[in-house]
């Protein structure tokens, strides 16, 4: 039995993933049954009421989208992953469309269009990834480019600067590969690292793992662009770039 927590009201995230955990840690057998069917269905319920995925990290990608946009043209490129967390989230309007990979290829048809990954790379003054999984990460340190996300930061010109928000799990934070792969973006490549945080996680885990706040991840970007004077030319590149939309 569990306790009655959801007779009555809706949870918010955060009371759900609480009463999870809680669920676990008085009924112990609850491990051997697989994840309490009841906290989940309420944290399932509480996410879609409020509009918001089983990713805290990517909820918060539509809030960091504003936040950036206030000082900077912003478009927004999704892994195939991230895709079904931001279903539902209300972009500002000038950093649509969302671009994929699908929209990768359909903007090519024949030697001479153009590439969006390079539009992209041409275009931008700062890349800023959040939040970074450690499967891009690791790629990003092994430089495979088998995306859209990926290809822009394979193509970007190091001369500006990448900023990477990672959030992932702990135990994958406290993994010996992401200290080896970090070093090798920040100490190889000139990244800039922000985060992750400590919190509860959208897991139950408590530790370090969470993306950072999206008005840090903002201001740090800020700070980047000011500090950056623009290579020679490089507005005439982003003038040239053509990108789907506006
Ligand atoms: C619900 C859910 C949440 C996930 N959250 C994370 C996460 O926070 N960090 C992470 O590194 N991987 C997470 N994963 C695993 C990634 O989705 C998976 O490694 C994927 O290949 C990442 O692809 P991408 O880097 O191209 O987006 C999550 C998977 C699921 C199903």
């Amino acid at each position: 039995m569990h306790p009655p927590l959801y007779k009555n009201k809706h949870p918010t995230c955060v009371d759900a993933i609480d009463a999870l955990v809680k669920c676990h840690d008085e009924h112990p057998f609850a491990k051997f049954w697989g994840v309490c069917t009841e906290y989940k269905h309420a944290l399932d319920q509480c996410f879609r009421q409020e509009k918001k995925t089983n990713s805290v990290a990517t909820i918060k990608l539509a809030q960091l989208a504003g936040l950036l946009e206030r000082f900077a043209d912003v478009r927004i490129a999704l892994s195939k992953s991230a895709k079904p967390f931001v279903e539902g989230l209300d972009f500002p309007k000038t950093c649509l469309p969302l671009l994929d990979d699908e929209g990768e290829w359909r903007a090519w048809r024949q030697v001479g269009d153009p590439v969006l990954h390079i539009e992209l790379r041409r275009w931008a003054d700062l890349l800023v990834i959040a939040p970074l999984s450690a499967d891009s990460l690791a790629k990003i340190a092994a430089g495979i480019c088998d995306n859209l996300v990926l290809s822009i930061v394979r193509a970007w010109d190091l001369a500006r600067p990448i900023l990477i928000a990672p959030a992932m799990n702990t135990v994958m934070w406290d993994h010996p590969f992401t200290a080896r792969h970090l070093a090798v973006c920040r100490d190889e490549l000139g990244m800039h690292v922000i985060g992750p945080i400590a919190k509860r996680l959208a897991c139950a885990d408590v530790g370090l793992g969470a993306m950072s706040e999206p008005a840090d991840i903002a201001a740090e970007a800020e700070r980047l662009l000011a500090g950056r004077p623009l290579p020679e030319g490089a507005d005439d590149l982003g003038a040239t770039a053509q990108l789907p939309g506006r």
